[in-house]
């Protein structure tokens, strides 16, 4: 059995698919997967969600791509396994999720990361976290078909309690940056607005167009331009800023990111917008759109005196606008994948 955990990422936003830099943390929310081979041609999954259904795949169909629906985030770990030649047979898999879907929380690479390492351990594959991390990358951008990043996935493996992970995305150099809030009188609020999004649906693919494909003198190519440039810049800055305790500096930075990500990308939305409004009119320091966007949630870097206050005041902003109260989850920096088993601290 291995677990993988989401993550929040603090700044560095729309930046990794485009060779930028970012820094996330993983969070306390995991998903945890067995494997066991069954010596039949079929893949078998279950999940604890919904333990009455089985899905049962060919492995002919896995190998023709033939996955859909949620588990194609299991199949297609399996399909890339033995694209990449590794012996993977017929295998029952069971997973159980803590990390909500489409909160922009990084569900899928959490799911994507337990499922490749339990099977590594299963067929004695002896995949290496680097490897476990670049085979749940692909499975989700060519068998899921999301053209996603490399962050979710590294942050996934890699992340140490108590740190931040810098990576810069051109090089998967990593670095990891000592993140304590509550010993500063921070929380750290992520507020789910319960609007799901899904990344398949288009709209974070055509982001990546903006910056790759349109005119180099269109509107929308400037505009991703100017927010992956600034953002680097910000990601830069929120590292110092770590580094030397600013955290009135780092909340800043948080508010700069969540205006351009909102002005230059245009993927927030309306509740993403009351929930960082709500949150700095009620002595958060910063607040910021965590994730693709689109919906998902928003982190806040709350004084932790005032989180009760801060939480109560986001149930009123969304009851007085008709909206059901967000869920709101005070999380800590979490271990990853590859220091679960440890104690992560470094000394
Ligand atoms: C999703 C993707 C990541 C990254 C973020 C936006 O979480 O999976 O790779 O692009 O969106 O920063």
């Amino acid at each position: 059995m291995r677990s993988a955990p989401g993550r929040v990422n603090l700044i560095g936003e729309h930046t990794d698919y485009a060779g930028g830099l970012v820094l996330p943390f993983a969070i306390g929310l995991r998903t945890t997967a067995t494997a066991e081979a069954n010596g039949r041609d079929v893949v078998r999954i279950r999940s604890r969600e919904q333990p009455d259904e089985v899905v049962e795949v060919h492995l002919a169909d896995i190998d023709d791509g033939r996955v859909e629906g949620w588990s194609a985030y299991v199949a297609g770990v399996v399909a890339v396994l033995r694209r990449r030649g590794h012996d993977v047979g017929g295998t029952d898999i069971s997973v159980a999720g803590d990390v909500p879907p489409g909160a922009g929380l990084a569900s899928s690479a959490a799911l994507e990361c337990a499922v490749a390492a339990t099977l590594s351990d299963a067929f004695a594959l002896e995949l290496t976290d680097d490897e476990i991390a670049a085979v749940a990358h692909a499975a989700e951008n060519d068998v899921v078909g999301v053209p996603c990043g490399v962050m979710d996935q590294l942050v996934s493996v890699h992340a140490l309690a108590g740190h931040a992970l810098l990576i810069d995305c051109a090089t998967s150099q990593l670095e990891h940056i000592p993140f304590e809030p509550h010993a500063q009188g921070f929380d750290v609020l992520v507020v789910d607005t319960l609007v799901r999004h899904s990344l398949a649906d288009g709209a974070y693919a055509e982001r990546q167009r903006w910056f790759f494909e349109a005119d180099d003198d269109s509107d929308v190519h400037r505009r991703a331009t100017r927010h992956v440039q600034s953002e680097n810049e910000r990601v830069r800055a929120a590292t110092e800023a770590l580094r030397s305790a600013d955290w009135q500096r780092l909340g800043q930075l948080l508010v700069a990111s969540h205006e351009s990500l909102r002005d230059n990308l245009d993927v927030s939305c309306p509740e993403l917008e009351l929930a960082v409004e709500t949150l700095l009119r009620n002595g958060a320091i910063g607040a910021r759109l965590t994730g693709a966007g689109f919906g998902g949630s928003v982190v806040g870097l709350v004084p932790y005196t005032q989180a009760d206050a801060v939480v109560a005041a986001l149930g009123d902003a969304f009851g007085r606008v008709g909206l059901a109260r967000p869920v709101v989850r005070q999380v800590t920096s979490g271990a990853g994948l590859g220091a679960e088993s440890t104690d992560s601290r470094p000394t």
